[in-house]
């Protein structure tokens, strides 16, 4: 029985290595299992476009420094939701980028970064 007994633990060592090593993510609320990319697309065109653009690639005309993110890019397509809905819902420090937290509810960012990853290119 030691040998099950040790088999177990390292068992339960590599699971709460897996789920509980977020870095600096933990804490966030888990993502709905049913994201609204149609909620999320209404969400975009009232709070988002006016920067980002209807296509993602950012809003003509603006003089922002640094420019909105280009939401196409595999720079941020590549990036984890966890660390997008983090920056969300936190926003940027130092440009234009607010937090959403306060007018956006945590399904809300869910289902506007479903919206979002609709932009990645194949
Ligand atoms: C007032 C203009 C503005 C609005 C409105 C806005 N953004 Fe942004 N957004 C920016 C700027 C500026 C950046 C920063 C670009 C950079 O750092 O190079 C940014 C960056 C981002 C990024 C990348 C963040 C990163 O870590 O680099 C994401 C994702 C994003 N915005 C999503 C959204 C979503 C979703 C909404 C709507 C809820 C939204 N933005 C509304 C201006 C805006």
């Amino acid at each position: 029985m030691r040998i099950a007994g040790i088999a177990l633990s390292v068992f339960v060592g590599i699971i709460s290595a897996g789920f509980g090593g977020g870095g600096g993510l933990k804490g966030l609320p888990a993502p709905p299992t049913q994201r609204d990319e149609v909620t999320g697309r209404e969400i975009y065109s009232n709070t988002c476009i006016r920067c980002h653009g209807i296509d993602g690639k950012g809003a003509m005309g603006l003089q922002l420094v640094p420019k909105p993110a280009d939401l196409t890019s595999d720079a941020i397509q590549r990036r984890l939701d966890a660390s997008l809905f983090k920056r969300i819902h936190d926003g940027k420090p130092n440009t234009a980028m607010g937090a959403w937290s306060s007018a956006l509810s945590d399904d809300e960012i869910w289902d506007v970064l479903a919206y979002v990853r609709t932009f990645r290119q194949e």
